[in-house]
């Protein structure tokens, strides 16, 4: 990996961290239990893609703007991070259902035994609702906006319906329901698995991009490249886990691999094999960066990113 990448990878996951650390409700406005079983999930690490795709599409989308108008960058972060945590929340909710025994039953996620096996399936199950919930209502909270006339209070509700599309059943939520369905069965086509990771995974991660280019007032045009961009690079991402999920040791990963074929779901390896899958996430990338440089969107680290994406060992 670069070595400008890491520098930035990092300090970007540092802020985010911070935020979130921050974001969640504690006793005595909510239950001891619940609290800890929300936290335990949310900091156990986790590589932030979300939310730092949030604040690089901001970033990206800032650099395009005049530079009498433009104001700090640091600016434009700040306005990102709230919806870019909010969808680290959405996202670790997903995971610690995705781990459920009525899902995927899986026993380690980043790391650390999964919240069912930790705190019982029941408050697994509302430890993923209050993250849920809490997202939203982070996202209505932040940034604050000062009059009712201020542009970033149309901002928020824009990204928040996006947020909701993408987080329920017309896309992650959807996409986990086929996931399921078709575990066990050869019954998708090729444009149904591709469907199936666009909506399972593809649609938070353009949700991230989107929110990022909104919360800074891009312009329609730069928000439907950045979410063409992002399109790809969440197909390009769901790829590169299938073939983690065969290629990489559970240790690497902090999650159990070799689930996939143990559970029979269809998966881009299953369907193409390796080096097939391996090809066709390259070729989302590199669509990927044609968009942005079209849209004069090559500024920043929205290309390096999606590139660690497909290289992540991870
Ligand atoms: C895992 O996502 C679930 C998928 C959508 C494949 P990540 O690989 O981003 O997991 P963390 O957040 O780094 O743990
Ligand atoms: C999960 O896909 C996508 C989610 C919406 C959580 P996977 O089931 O392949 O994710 P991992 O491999 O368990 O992280
Ligand atoms: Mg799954
Ligand atoms: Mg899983
Ligand atoms: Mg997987």
């Amino acid at each position: 990996m670069k070595a400008a990448l890491t520098h930035y990878l990092d300090q970007r996951r540092a802020l985010v961290d911070e935020a979130l650390s921050r974001s969640l409700p504690q006793p005595p406005a909510c239950p001891a239990i619940v609290s800890e079983a929300m936290r335990y999930s949310l900091m156990a690490g986790g590589k932030r893609l979300r939310p730092i795709l949030t604040l690089a599409a901001a970033e990206a989308v800032h650099a395009t703007l005049p530079a009498d108008r433009r104001g700090p960058a640091e600016h434009a972060i700040a306005l990102a991070l709230p919806a870019g945590c909010a969808i680290e929340l959405i996202h670790t909710y997903s995971l610690i259902h995705d781990d459920l025994p009525a899902m995927d039953d899986d026993e380690m996620r980043r790391g650390r035994p999964t919240s069912h096996v930790v705190y019982g399936e029941g408050i697994a199950i509302l430890a993923g609702d209050g993250l849920l919930a809490e997202a939203f209502a982070l996202m209505a909270r932040e940034p604050r906006s000062a009059a009712p006339t201020d542009p970033l209070v149309d901002r928020k509700l824009r990204i928040i319906r996006r947020v909701a599309d993408a987080a329920g059943a017309t896309g992650m939520v959807g996409g986990q329901a086929i996931d399921l369905n078709a575990a066990g069965t050869s019954s998708l086509t090729d444009d149904d698995l591709r469907a199936m990771h666009a909506m399972k995974t593809g649609a938070l991660i353009r949700a991230s991009v989107a929110a990022g280019a909104i919360i800074v007032g891009a312009t329609d045009a730069l928000v439907d490249a950045s979410d063409r961009f992002a399109a790809e690079l969440g197909l390009a991402f769901q790829i590169t886990d299938d073939i983690l999920d065969v290629e990489a040791t559970s240790q690497q990963m902090g999650k159990k691999t070799g689930k996939d074929a143990a559970l029979g779901k269809p998966t881009y390896v299953t369907r193409f094999g390796v080096e097939r899958s391996r090809q066709m996430a390259a070729d989302c990338v590199a669509r990927a960066r044609l968009t942005l440089e079209r849209a004069g969107l090559l500024e920043g680290y929205l290309v390096d990113i999606a590139e660690w994406v497909v290289g992540r060992r991870k």
